[in-house]
């Protein structure tokens, strides 16, 4: 468990009592957040997660800092305070860290689901976690999924905004759970494949790596981007299409995408085999290649 937690321009205790009981993200949900990978303290694509952030907080007039420094700030500070980031010159492990910034709108003492009142405004707070990669059960088999029941509308205003409101997903994590699988596979409205609970899906098949549109409701990922800018260096065709539970089942390789659990191959979807069952060997060199790419990234250029 991490030691300390940067809430609102401090590093304090884990365990210290930070947060209001009338902060609307712990009674409604009213937030939003980014998650995070930074290697020797270097944020992977920080610009484009702090981007994120500022476009989640327009839809629900979240009033976020007016400039980045004191994010970044924080999270050299607590990346510093516990012990991650360490650049590796010293002949000890670099750091590796999960990230994870939240921002609220904030304490409102009146009841009620309109923001109305005084308040002291945003909370921001940034936990750092040490990174842990899969396990190797996992990089052999894939995971498995299963389809859930939840059903993502791409036609709802907060579609695709990482807001603090994870409630479905944590229902669709537990289905999955409850069918001894790791994860769920989320489709849309229509029926077409969205995403998983938190990350990104994508299948290969003959030379092409393909992903749902953003229309399908699903997170523009940091990751998805990289996979698609990079894509054609490993000799795939990118491409955003529509895709079926059935196109999944027919693939040679599915995979997820996140920015901290990276690219993991997925081996099962409700029960039967994709591919060969196992993970897939393209699927593999990207997800070293791409942890190739932020160990370059993170020691900086020359
Ligand atoms: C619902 C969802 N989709 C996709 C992703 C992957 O996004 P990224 O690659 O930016 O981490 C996440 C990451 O947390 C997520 O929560």
């Amino acid at each position: 468990m991490p030691q300390h937690v940067w809430v609102d321009g401090k590093v304090v205790p884990a365990d210290a009592p930070t947060i209001s009981a009338f902060d609307r993200g712990f009674m409604l949900g009213d937030g939003i957040f980014e998650t995070l990978r930074a290697r020797r303290g270097v944020v992977v694509e920080l610009d484009a997660h702090l981007e994120r952030l500022r476009e989640s907080a327009v839809p629900l007039g979240i009033a976020l800092p007016p400039d980045d420094a004191p994010i970044v700030a924080g999270i050299a500070a607590i990346l510093a305070a516990e012990g991650l980031a360490d650049d590796g010159s010293s002949g000890r492990h670099p750091g590796d860290a999960a990230l994870r910034i939240t921002v609220t709108r904030g304490p409102y003492a009146a009841r009620g689901l309109a923001p109305a009142g005084p308040s002291s405004g945003p909370t921001v707070v940034i936990v750092a976690w040490p990174h842990t990669p899969p396990p190797a059960s996992v990089l052999r088999d894939g995971l498995a999924l299963v389809t859930s029941s939840v059903r993502r509308d791409p036609g709802s205003p907060l579609a695709g905004v990482k807001t603090t409101s994870r409630a479905e997903s944590v229902y669709a994590r537990l289905e999955a759970e409850r069918a001894g699988a790791d994860d769920a596979l989320i489709l849309d409205t229509t029926g077409h494949v969205s995403e998983a609970t938190s990350a990104n899906v994508f299948a290969i098949r003959r030379g092409r790596i393909l992903t749902p549109p953003l229309g399908s409701g699903c997170l523009a990922g940091t990751t998805r981007a990289w996979l698609l800018e990079h894509a054609p260096i490993h000799d795939l065709e990118p491409e955003e299409d529509e895709l079926t539970r059935a196109d999944l089942l027919r693939a040679d390789e599915v995979l997820l995408s996140s920015s901290v659990a990276g690219i993991i191959p997925v081996g099962r979807l409700d029960g039967e085999a994709i591919g060969r069952g196992g993970a897939g060997p393209i699927t593999l060199q990207l997800r070293d290649r791409r942890e190739a790419w932020i160990e370059k990234a993170s020691r900086g250029p020359g």
